[in-house]
């Protein structure tokens, strides 16, 4: 299920939580940029198009918007990108040549529908500069997070994002060990690789973000985090290399969850 809500001027927030069975939740953000070129920032999950249309329509006319940020091409968040491309002519797709080319291999973007913004690079809409920033964890190469000049705010991409059992708005409703717990847990999932870093190189990707001192948080699957979290959230990151690796469930155990599973539906 869909829903929205307000989570700064001009920046509204659609959301979805994902069950991850034995785990918990895993919020999966998008969100609209109002102004008089909307932006929206990614476009939900493909399980969900239709639910996301819908709650889209809630929040804004989609034939009003100008721009999707796509920060990468998984599945989570490319859910009504062809849709919303289809129903509105004007509609361009931020995004790589990365993120082009994977989506060439399932559902070609219109080549005269992208605009390209690298890591470093910069895009002025509504008076707003986005700088497009290559986040400290990420689970695809294409990846781009950015930063908002005008509200502050660090759109995060997969970063900073949490396994949580109950999903607040606010990311400040969390308890400290629930979100430094489910941050931890959901960096070891999102971006294995991490155990293998060098932690001072690390240290220096999460000082960059310390340094760009952002407002809010907006992770596509945290909820809206206010910036005196921070320290908060670069801490739970700077101990994911530390952390127990994810290993999923091995075949018997899957079985056993099956078992449960049944046993509940009967
Ligand atoms: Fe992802
Ligand atoms: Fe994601």
């Amino acid at each position: 299920m869909i829903t929205s809500y307000t989570a700064a001027p001009d920046i509204e927030v659609l959301t979805s939580n994902f069950p991850i069975p034995g785990y918990g939740l895993v919020p999966i953000n998008a969100f609209v940029i109002k102004g008089p070129e909307p932006i929206l920032v990614e476009t939900g999950a493909a399980i969900e198009r239709a639910e996301f249309m819908d709650g889209l329509r809630r929040v804004i006319d989609p034939a009003d918007l100008r721009w999707i940020w796509l920060s990468h091409t998984d599945f989570d968040h490319i859910g009504s990108l062809h849709q919303l491309l289809e129903e509105n002519p004007r509609l361009k797709v931020i995004t790589t040549f990365l993120g082009v080319g994977i989506m060439g291999l399932t559902a070609p973007l219109p080549l005269d529908r992208v605009h390209f913004v690298n890591p470093g690079e910069t895009i002025t809409i509504n008076n707003r500069t986005l700088t497009a920033v290559r986040p400290p964890t990420f689970d695809n190469p294409c990846t781009t997070a950015f930063h908002d000049s005008k509200s502050g705010a660090f759109f995060s991409a997969d970063s900073f994002g949490a396994l949580l059992q109950t999903v607040p708005q606010s990311a400040a409703d969390l308890s400290e060990g629930d979100l430094r717990d489910g941050q931890v847990l959901w960096a070891t999932i999102d971006a294995p690789w991490l155990l293998k870093v060098d932690k001072n190189t690390f240290a220096g990707e999460l000082d960059a973000i310390r340094r760009m001192a952002p407002t809010m948080i907006f992770s596509n699957h945290l909820p809206p985090a206010p910036g005196r979290l921070m320290e908060r959230l670069l801490g739970s990151l700077a101990a994911a290399p530390g952390a127990h690796p994810f290993v999923g469930p091995n075949q018997a155990a899957f079985e056993e969850m099956l078992k449960k599973m049944t046993a509940v539906a009967v």
